[in-house]
């Protein structure tokens, strides 16, 4: 199993191009399904979760081209296997996407149901309850979520909860339902108005992406287009968050500022000096961080997947501060790795309490979920000596290039077998 070596200690400084988003990339490679056009995506970043969809897809029979220039062109005309099998979906959730496209392409869908995961129980209700009221007739047999509806019908769906990937699925299905549907209560994430824009390239007729309320006037079939995948918000978060931690200068290219408020807004709190413009970042921090509260929540407020990277910003900061997660019931197991190095952080319920001590010892220790991943690479950037981390495939799931790009970056950084 690849381990990396990180020895701690020197600032980042330098420049680095942000990837493609993990999260807007698998919705569009999805939206693939819904037409038997080509859909040719450009910035799709080089990750496993990546190559997991496009696995997924192709043996659902969608014909797939890739390049080295992170460009995908997907041709889904003949889907003869609207199947999403255990072993590929027990590996990569974000599989429940297909489960929306699948139906209201094929009338017919058979996905393995997703199960627990690491960072909570993360059930998929609000996927099904939608398509539901949409006319699909759902069956649950031998773990698989068996969906059929000749033709979907559009629907007033209030979600009881938040859900981004909910909100994808059934936008996806109702853009070839018949009449309109109106999804309530839905995400506000910017990886679903990504997703909105490729849809409405295509053909769709979607508006209100970005707010409470979308409302999807179906349409009998969909076209090719091409589509260009947003910046990585979560990456340009945690390499700020790496920044600010080791005291570095760093800057980012090809990312979208507008997208970070909530985190460029705690940056600055922490002490960085934070400058930007349309598509660049530039960040200085030159004295020990400052504590930093936070809660998260749905966006535009603070996003659970920068929550672990801000723990271990917090552990070497001055005073004390209190995260606290709304999201995932599951998601402090970075916790228990940053004590190995030493942190002073104490856990109750969803919420944990952090006193900044001056450095961090490096040890060994274990990544657990993609982002605790993160925040143990940037524990050990900023510990004295040598941080093994294990289990870094978690981190290859969303993360291009890590390595190379703090590399980049001045960090002493190692992959080994
Ligand atoms: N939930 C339900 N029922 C549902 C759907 C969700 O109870 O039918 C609950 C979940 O268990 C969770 C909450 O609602 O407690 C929010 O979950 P959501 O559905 O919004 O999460 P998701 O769509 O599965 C996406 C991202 C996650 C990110 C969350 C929250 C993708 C592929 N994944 O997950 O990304 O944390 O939204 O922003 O878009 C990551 O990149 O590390 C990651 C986990």
């Amino acid at each position: 199993m690849q381990k990396l070596i990180i020895q701690g200690g020197s600032p980042l400084r330098g420049e680095i191009r942000i990837s493609g988003a993990k999260n807007a990339a698998l919705p569009v490679l999805c939206a693939a399904l819904l037409t038997s056009d080509t859909l040719s995506i450009k910035n799709v970043p080089h990750l496993q979760d990546v190559t997991t969809m496009l696995s997924l897809l192709e043996q659902m029979g969608a014909d797939i081209l890739t390049n080295n220039q992170s460009e995908v062109e997907l041709t889904a005309t003949n889907l003869i296997n609207p199947v999403a099998p255990y072993e590929m979906v027990k590996t990569m959730r974000a599989a429940i996407l297909v489960l929306g496209p699948l139906l209201a392409r094929t009338g017919e869908a058979n996905i393995s149901l997703p199960g627990g995961c690491a960072i909570g129980l993360r059930p998929v209700d609000q996927h099904i309850k939608g398509l539901q009221a949409m006319g699909a007739e759902i069956t649950i047999k031998h773990g698989y979520i068996h969906a059929v509806a000749k033709q979907l019908r559009g629907a007033r769906i209030m979600m009881d909860i938040v859900t981004v990937t909910g909100t994808e699925n059934l936008m996806m299905a109702a853009t070839l339902a018949e009449g309109t549907t109106i999804l309530e209560n839905a995400a506000h994430e910017p990886e679903i108005i990504d997703l909105a824009n490729c849809l409405i390239a295509m053909g769709a007729k979607i508006s209100g992406a970005g707010t409470d309320i979308i409302t999807i006037q179906g349409v009998k079939s969909l076209h090719g287009t091409q589509h260009t995948v947003m910046p990585d918000r979560i990456e340009t978060g945690t390499f700020l968050v790496a920044g600010v931690a080791t005291g570095g200068e760093i800057h980012l290219t090809e990312t979208y500022p507008h997208l970070l408020d909530a985190v460029l807004g705690k940056l600055t709190e922490a002490g960085a000096n934070i400058e930007s413009g349309d598509n660049w970042i530039h960040l200085k921090m030159s004295a020990r961080p400052k504590s930093i509260s936070l809660r998260t929540a749905p966006y535009p407020a603070f996003p659970t997947d920068m929550q672990a990277q801000f723990m271990s910003l917090n552990c070497i900061a001055t005073g004390t501060a209190m995260i606290t997660e709304t999201i995932f019931e599951n998601r402090l197991m970075h916790v228990q790795e940053l004590k190995r190095m030493n942190a002073d952080i104490e856990v109750e319920g969803h919420t944990a309490v952090i006193r900044g001590i001056p450095e961090l010892d490096a040890a060994n220790v274990m990544a657990t979920d993609l982002r605790a991943s993160a925040s143990l690479v940037i524990a050990g950037l900023i510990a004295q000596g040598e941080t093994v981390i294990d289990r870094i495939y978690h981190l290859d799931r969303g993360y291009e290039c890590i390595e190379e790009k703090l590399s980049n970056l001045g960090a002493q950084i190692l992959r080994t077998n």
